[in-house]
């Protein structure tokens, strides 16, 4: 055990070795097994859905990948994504062979923003055969990524209303948001199709992992098909080129012990949030991103935005804190800045070509005691003095 307090490391104080046991004991180690409905189903009640509502895959990346292809993303399509995200949701749009088309975030909570996507939509598309193409490149725009950004989730309802008017499918990336609420609403009780990852660092982990969700049973099923390689008999008949992006039943024990401590880890981190909030509250010199005014972030990690007035250098912070054996550190590259991606058709996003150097992300671990905590406070408060 590391003596180090780290940024989010998974808490593992459940059955997560006693499921495991089983896998090893019954032989069930593969993508047939036990645990994979029994997580699935726990995952659908979690978040306000139905069973069979939930397809478990072997990444976030991957679910998000399937779910663009089965709301109907094809090759050179454009899929509206915001620059503020980890680079695996516009990879993921690049898979399908469709192109992102980057756009712009607020800069209260660092997710899309509602009313620059309305006006891009306004000024840039032209509907025809009930489907929206861009003006310039003559490419249809397949589906928006609204992102959960440190846990928080996007203004989901706002965004719904434009993407209705444009007739454009939302698939959520939620990779962050277990936990999380939007006006009162669990993830899947917004009437969305979206994905959640379980990668270590999230707030439940299966190892690696993911989940597909929907409330449309059709796209479920599609992904469901998808994910096991398309097939359609037991025959050895596949009737469309498929993927194998099923978690295995190993995965599912880990993630289904994660899982039944969801509540409490939650809260945990809510309270987390809470000493970070009464404390860095009255600084001047940065904010602690918070709850958005439509929801709850689930607190996933906590960040701090510097302002941009000051001339504190965040590198400087990052190495103070690490003398102390604090790990603390920069946050995501938005992808108009990504090498892969600076290319691609994208708004006027200036605003966000400093965000790195502005954003630092602190320890935010279910398990972080409230001594440590209170170094890590300490430490950064003597720095901004
Ligand atoms: C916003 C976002 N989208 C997608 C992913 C991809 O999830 P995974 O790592 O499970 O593939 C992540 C993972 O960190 C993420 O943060």
């Amino acid at each position: 055990m590391s003596d180090w307090i780290e940024i989010s490391i998974p808490s593992l104080r459940g059955k997560e070795q006693k499921y495991l046991q089983e896998c090893v004991e019954t032989n069930f180690v593969s993508s047939v097994g036990p645990f994979v409905n029994k997580f699935e189903n726990l995952l659908a009640k979690d978040i306000g859905l139905m069973e069979n509502q939930t397809v478990v895959t072997s990444s976030g990346s991957a679910a998000l990948q399937l779910g663009l292809l089965a709301l109907g993303v094809k090759p050179n399509d454009l899929v509206i994504v915001p620059s503020y995200t980890f680079i695996a949701t516009a990879n993921a749009v690049s898979h399908t062979g469709a192109k992102p088309w980057i756009l712009d975030t607020e800069m209260q909570n660092l997710t899309i923003d509602p009313k620059k996507l309305d006006k891009e939509l306004e000024l840039r598309t032209f509907k025809q055969n009930g489907f929206s193409f861009h003006k310039d490149t003559k490419q249809k725009i397949a589906c928006i990524i609204p992102v959960h950004v440190f846990g928080s989730p996007p203004d989901i309802e706002v965004i719904k209303l434009i993407a209705e008017k444009y007739s454009i499918p939302i698939l959520l990336d939620s990779a962050c948001g277990i936990g999380s609420k939007y006006r009162g609403k669990k993830l899947g009780q917004n009437k969305l199709s979206g994905i959640i990852s379980f990668n270590g660092n999230k707030t439940i982990t299966s190892g690696s992992g993911g989940v597909f969700y929907s409330s449309e049973q059709i796209i479920v099923d599609k992904v469901r098909h998808l994910s096991s390689t398309a097939k359609c008999s037991n025959k050895y008949e596949h009737d469309e080129i498929g993927y194998n992006h099923r978690m295995s039943n190993i995965q599912a024990a880990l993630g289904l012990a994660q899982l039944e401590q969801l509540e409490k880890i939650v809260q945990e981190k809510k309270i987390i949030h809470q000493n970070y909030k009464n404390e860095f509250n009255n600084l001047k010199q940065c904010n602690l991103i918070s709850d958005p005014p439509w929801g709850e972030s689930s607190h996933w990690l906590n960040a701090i935005l510097i302002k941009k007035s000051n001339s504190k250098n965040i590198e400087k912070l990052i190495q103070k804190l690490k003398s102390y054996r604090i790990r603390a550190n920069y946050f995501w590259k938005p992808l108009h800045l990504q090498k892969p991606y600076k290319n691609n058709l994208q708004a006027k996003l200036d605003s966000l070509n400093d965000i790195q150097e502005r954003i630092l992300i602190l320890p935010s671990s279910p398990k972080l005691n409230r001594t440590d905590q209170s170094k890590v406070i300490e430490i950064i408060k003597s720095f901004f003095k």
